[in-house]
């Protein structure tokens, strides 16, 4: 399969980045990450969750953070909606785009939205029947498709199940996740086999946190099964709060490297990509996750 020639990349730090932080962050600096964000190209940007406060305590001024931010037509700021709740509360913060989120794995499940797999999608039903009433559109993701913090192995079979009804229920591209980043490139290949002889390949986007290091490989691997969405967090910030060890999500700058090495085009400007890490990891008082950016600044 020949390599995409152009590649969307999905900037989730605002959202899957910050959300396990435990210090506090001004919805001030929640905003200037977004804006410069927007400013390095980027043209989607998940923002926050529409999720309890009492589960994930750093997204709860996502509305505000909503309603500060400077929106440049053409990019997508999305958010997370986990019921009728969160998708109501994200549209009166004037959000376009909401995402869905199950899990390919049961305990998982239950850990991350209080419930199990064929419950979380019927709770999604709703939600997308309200979408359609607004005009929003749906994005939706599978967790733990390489692996369970609880379970394990999770079969591609399993991950192939749930993603076809997230897109048969009405979701535009279904975002597979190595919510934990144990896989491996050859399990990512399988995977995707058998997640796209289910839902189409182009329907698909990979989302791989780097725990093991394997994030990039797993990238490379996906683009290698015609897969052209990837998310990715700035600095690589990150982790999920109910998946404990869990480490960010492959940095955006290290994938935009290897999109640029491929020829590949994202409409990503790599120097105010830097400079957009650099200011939220300056906030955060922490080294960059990116080794790209590490190199940059060692330059
Ligand atoms: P629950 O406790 O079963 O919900 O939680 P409930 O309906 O029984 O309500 C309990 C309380 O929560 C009530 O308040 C509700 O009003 C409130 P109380 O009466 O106790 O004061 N509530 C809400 N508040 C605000 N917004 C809402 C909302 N819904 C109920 N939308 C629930 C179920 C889904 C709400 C909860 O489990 C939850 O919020 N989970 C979110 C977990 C989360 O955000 N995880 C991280 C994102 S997923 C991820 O990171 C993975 C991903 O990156 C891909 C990958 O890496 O694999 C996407
Ligand atoms: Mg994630």
């Amino acid at each position: 399969m020949p390599l995409p020639s152009h590649v969307r990349l999905i900037e989730v730090g605002p959202r899957d980045g910050l959300q396990n932080e435990a210090q506090p962050i001004s919805i001030a600096d929640k905003v200037r990450l977004v804006d410069a964000l927007t400013a390095a190209g980027l043209d989607y940007i998940e923002v926050g969750s529409f999720v309890s406060p009492k589960w994930v305590p750093q997204m709860a001024g996502s509305a505000e953070v909503f309603a500060q931010i400077q929106r440049k037509p053409g990019v997508t700021y999305g958010a997370l909606a986990p019921n009728l709740r969160g998708f109501e509360d994200a549209m009166a913060a004037g959000v376009k785009e909401v995402a869905v989120f199950a899990a390919a794995s049961e305990a998982f499940s239950q850990r991350n939205i209080n419930c199990s797999i064929s419950e979380s999608l019927e709770r999604f039903v709703p939600i997308m029947d309200a979408a359609r009433q607004h005009g929003v559109s749906v994005r939706g993701y599978v967790s733990c498709v390489l692996g369970c913090p609880y379970e394990g192995d999770v079969a591609p079979e399993q991950v192939a199940l749930v993603a076809r009804e997230l897109y048969a229920m009405g979701c535009y591209e279904v975002s597979l996740g190595d919510t934990i980043g144990t896989g491996t490139a050859g399990a990512t290949r399988r995977m995707f086999e058998v997640v796209g002889a289910q839902v189409p390949r182009d329907k698909l986007a990979g989302h791989f946190h780097d725990t093991y290091g394997q994030a990039m490989a797993n990238v490379y691997a996906s683009l290698l099964e015609g897969i052209a969405v990837f998310d990715s967090s700035i600095a690589g910030l990150g982790g999920c709060p109910y998946a404990k060890g869990a480490s960010g999500n492959v940095a955006t700058e290290d994938v935009l490297y290897l999109l640029n090495g491929l020829g590949i085009e994202t409409g990503v400007d790599m120097q105010q990509l830097l400079v957009a890490g650099q200011q939220i990891c300056d906030v955060l008082g922490r080294v960059t996750g990116s080794r790209v950016a590490k190199a940059r600044s060692a330059q």
